[in-house]
């Protein structure tokens, strides 16, 4: 079977060259690339850059060759017949480029159009995989960060079930076993002593709610002591004050449901809670690995590099942050028997998981070697950013809240679609859901476009501009694709059945090799768990259907309407998984 990527077909191909030329060098891993488009034209499609670091390993060998350049030549002579190249010259240095056959182009795409989308999938070596993401903590607010790690974490999640992944969990990593608990119960029971009012109405809204008792923690001495008290008498498992803690994190958790529900985001929640009885066994097995020392009245684990420990138990026998980790780890490897974890949080984190991973593999829990499996990998993120380049908050209050964010880009975009006249007629449904698809389409767009690892500033009008590099953007370049072949009157999947593309005009050229390009962009967004990678493709993809193609193609009433139907519905087609891989609704109309 070939893989779906251009480049690993092609990679092939030249491997068996490679050999041919240069028999006495065993394994030389055929280096392709794209070739970058110089001043608006390319000199081929892709290129091959073997012969120049291969000249300097034999340059002292009775070889026959004079130089890069001859190697090059022999490369591109000895590639064995394949119907996927048309032409290769030898420039420069060495290079071999590479044109790609417009027919093998062609055929491609229509296979993809018959088969589905799913055939240009690459198969992943792993089984089991967890993402752990969102992960908000009770009570506390959901702030922007979560908002980062819930867009982010979504779009690694399916991005790893496109590839085939067999099993994958998304784990909500709810913090609700914090020392916030004390508190919040303390207050929650000087207001309403009797256990019996303890409900959600008593609570109200936990922002509020968190705000007054923590000022009353702050500034009240007698006050504060009850709250630590409470959180022992939680932890030793009182029932009054579970009932409290469950109260709480029920409002709490409606309130989170509120922001998935309308993100379109499923999680499994598993919190902190969870892996409370699984902390004693734990942290006894590290202890007999020897993994445990005092230091400073905590008992604490050392690893490799780094120079403060990772605390798992404080000095007041406390269980912190790590200590929970550290039983979750076990639990994610031993009992849920993972073969991939990937964490997803502000880069701020990255020593806490540097530390956690380092005492597992120090433990011999973990491979020697990171990249084996099973393993870990820690996703960072940079921080949200207000306009004034400082942390992210709304105006009124310090605090943002999530769901009054999103109502805002939803009622933003609302406001925009009823001023076009083409939405005369629609229902008042048709409305709403288009508003939700273009305004939370947007919010995540805006996020997963740049690089992960930097700060990105919120601002709605940057992410709800309809020209920029927006979700707007390609919304409306998306449902143009779809009114176009709508108004052909022609049906589509008659076509894909009997009609042939072709890729005569060179506008049509560079759309049709974009397209077959997605797999190889797919997969190098996944592994480098990536995905501005995916949006600047799609973004490209877009930009050279409508600045290239269609300006220059003429579509319904030309002779080539069926092929540029076809590449049309294609470019569709390939538009919607990106959408769907970023967690992005399309819209078929607008
Ligand atoms: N609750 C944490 C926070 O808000 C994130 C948890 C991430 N997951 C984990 N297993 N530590 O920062």
């Amino acid at each position: 079977d070939s893989p779906a990527s251009v480049k690993k077909q092609l990679a092939k191909v030249f491997e068996a060259s490679l050999s041919a030329t240069v028999p006495d060098e065993p394994d030389v891993v055929p280096l392709i690339e794209p070739c970058a488009s110089k001043s608006g034209g390319k000199f081929a499609d892709y290129q091959c850059n073997n012969a120049m670091s291969l000249w300097a390993k034999i340059k002292g060998k009775q070889t026959g060759f004079r130089g890069p350049p001859s190697v090059g030549q022999a490369i591109a002579k000895n590639l064995p017949p394949s119907e996927i190249i048309e032409s290769c010259s030898v420039a420069g240095p060495g290079f071999v480029n590479i044109v790609l056959s417009k027919k093998w182009i062609a055929q491609r795409i229509e296979k993809m159009l018959v088969e589905g989308i799913h055939t240009w999938a690459p198969q992943l070596p792993v089984k089991r995989v967890l993402v752990d993401f969102s992960s908000p903590n009770i009570a506390k607010e959901m702030h922007v960060g979560h908002l980062r790690s819930t867009i982010i974490g979504d779009t690694l999640a399916r991005m790893l079930e496109f590839a085939c992944v067999e099993s994958l969990i998304r784990r909500n990593h709810l913090g609700d076993w914090g020392t916030q608990f004390g508190m919040l119960i303390a207050h929650l029971y000087d207001t309403y002593p009797n256990p019996e009012d303890v409900n959600e109405a008593a609570i109200g809204d936990l922002q509020v709610f968190y705000k007054a008792s923590k000022v009353r923690f702050d500034s009240d001495t007698e006050f504060k002591l009850r709250a630590q008290q409470s959180v022992v008498k939680l932890q030793s498992g009182e029932e009054k004050y579970l009932k409290a803690w469950q109260q709480i994190c029920d409002v709490s958790k409606a309130e989170f449901e509120k922001v998935y529900q309308r993100l379109g985001v499923r999680l499994e929640a598993k919190g902190e809670s969870y892996y409370n009885s699984l902390i004693p066994p734990t942290l006894e097995k590290l202890d007999k690995l020897g993994l445990i020392e005092e230091s400073e009245g905590a008992r604490v684990i050392f690893v490799e590099g780094v120079d403060i420990p990772l605390i798992a138990v404080k000095r007041d026998g406390g269980f912190n942050y790590s200590t929970t980790d550290l039983a979750a780890l076990w639990y994610r490897l031993n009992v849920e028997k993972l073969d991939w974890n990937i964490y997803v949080t502000d880069v701020g984190q990255w020593q806490h998981f540097d530390q956690l991973f380092k005492a597992f593999r120090r433990a011999g829990w973990l491979p020697k070697d990171e990249n084996e499996f099973p393993k870990c990998t820690h996703i960072g993120f940079g921080l949200v950013l207000g306009e004034d380049g400082k942390r992210f908050r709304s105006r009124s209050s310090d605090t943002v809240r999530l769901v009054e964010l999103l109502d805002e880009a939803k009622r933003r975009c609302k406001t925009a679609l009823l001023e076009r006249d083409a939405v005369k007629g629609w229902s008042e449904e048709e409305i709403e859901k288009t508003s939700e698809a273009i305004g939370y389409g947007a919010v995540k767009y805006a996020d997963l476009k740049i690089n992960r690892l930097t700060n990105y500033t919120f601002n709605f009008d940057h992410m709800l501009n309809d020209k920029g590099n927006t979700a707007v953007y390609l919304q409306y370049a998306h449902a143009r694709i779809c009114s176009i072949i709508r108004k052909s009157g022609k049906d589509i999947e008659e076509l894909k059945k009997s009609g042939n593309i072709l890729l005569d005009q060179e506008d049509e050229r560079t759309l049709g090799l974009h397209l077959i390009q997605f797999p190889e962009v797919f997969e190098e967004s996944l592994s480098n768990l990536l995905p501005h990678v995916l949006c600047e493709y799609l973004y490209n993809l877009s930009e050279i259907f409508t600045k290239k193609f269609y300006t220059n193609c003429q579509v319904v009433g030309s002779p080539e309407e069926t092929s540029r139907l076809l590449l049309c519905e294609a470019t569709a087609t390939v538009m919607r998984q990106c959408f769907y891989l970023l967690g992005i609704e399309p819209v078929y109309k607008l």
